[in-house]
């Protein structure tokens, strides 16, 4: 996933997680690596580039869809819920959300403690009068919020098309146990890319100016450092692949040529033109988006694009529990 973490893995002290993750990753078939260890502090700077990158439309595309809708989110949810951001990271969407909902709170949730109390920090000075709760979570379970909010409605956001770096399996987990946390009477404003011409989809993850390929190739770099590899970073290549069965961009690191290593000891191989798999982004139609979010837990009640639709923002309400048909 995108969240970006600040890890100590750059003194010394490697996560355990991500130890396991690249050894089983890089013994499996086809090889694969899970997205979210991209995000050390060199890969959160990287991604924050990618975001302003010309050929990478979703965030501005969905920034800009935020700001045009807001009052009529307002309008719908009403005024006065407690917003509950999942994966907030550096909450850069936040302020606009919060200033047309007038929320009761605002509570962030985010596995990285260092990164949230820091978001929080400014966002607090930006909204002085807002009650701002950090809750460090993996938001992956179903929590229990904090205290201040249990009897407050809730309006959960997840901007930035997160959802679709995961498995259609994992995103419907995902949305369940959002309906869980947040409970009766919920409402969730997320984003989702959606499908569109795989040229534009490929231009996206492969700019000109390399930054999704430094992005790509940093967690080579990431593995040398905290992992003890010795992994010819210039032997691999970026490509960005539209899998079109799947409806999804993948991101792969391509050997270019035959390839011996060693990671924490261990040693690998890898034949000329064999890949590492590191990321998919799925992109969902109006219909599939509908299909997934009810799927999950949710009505949906509303669908905003921009113009080109390029990309879709959905206001959904938490599914009351009725046996089908
Ligand atoms: C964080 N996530 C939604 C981005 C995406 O578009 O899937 C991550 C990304 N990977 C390469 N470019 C952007």
């Amino acid at each position: 996933m995108s969240k970006p973490e600040i890890e100590d893995g750059e003194q010394g002290l490697a996560d355990p997680q991500f130890r396991a993750d690249v050894l089983t990753g890089l013994e499996r078939r086809p090889r694969a690596i899970p997205a979210r260890w991209f995000y050390d502090r060199r890969g959160s700077e990287l991604f924050e580039d990618i975001t302003a990158l010309p050929e990478y439309y979703p965030t501005r595309t969905e920034t800009a869809i935020l700001e045009t809708i807001c009052p009529e989110v307002a309008g719908i949810a009403g005024r006065g819920r407690a917003v509950v951001e999942f994966g907030s990271g550096s909450s850069t969407k936040t302020p606009v959300l919060l200033r047309c909902t007038e929320p009761s709170a605002y509570v962030p949730i985010d596995i990285s403690g260092a990164f949230l109390r820091e978001s929080s920090r400014v966002l607090s000075q930006a909204f002085p009068n807002l009650l701002v709760l950090p809750f460090e979570a993996d938001f992956m379970r179903a929590l229990v919020l904090p205290q201040a909010v249990a009897d407050a409605p809730k309006l959960g956001f997840f901007p930035g098309s997160t959802i679709g770096n995961m498995i259609p399996l994992m995103a419907v987990d995902l949305l369940r146990a959002m309906r869980a946390s947040l409970g009766e009477g919920a409402m969730l404003l997320i984003g989702m890319d959606r499908v569109k011409d795989p040229a534009t989809l490929v231009a996206a993850y492969d700019d000109t100016a390399g930054v999704t390929a430094a992005f790509n190739l940093n967690l080579l770099e990431r593995i040398n450092r905290e992992l003890d590899g010795t992994i010819p970073v210039d032997a691999f290549a970026h490509e960005a692949r539209w899998n079109d069965d799947r409806a999804r961009i993948e991101m792969h690191l391509v050997a270019r040529r035959d390839v011996d290593f060693s990671v924490d000891g261990r040693p690998f191989a890898m034949a000329a033109g064999e890949s590492i798999h590191t990321e998919n982004s799925h992109k969902y139609g109006s219909r599939d988006a509908r299909i997934l979010l009810r799927s999950g837990g949710w009505t949906p009640l509303k669908e905003w694009t921009d113009p080109d639709g390029l990309f879709s923002v959905y206001l959904a309400e938490a599914q009351a529990e009725r046996p089908a048909p």
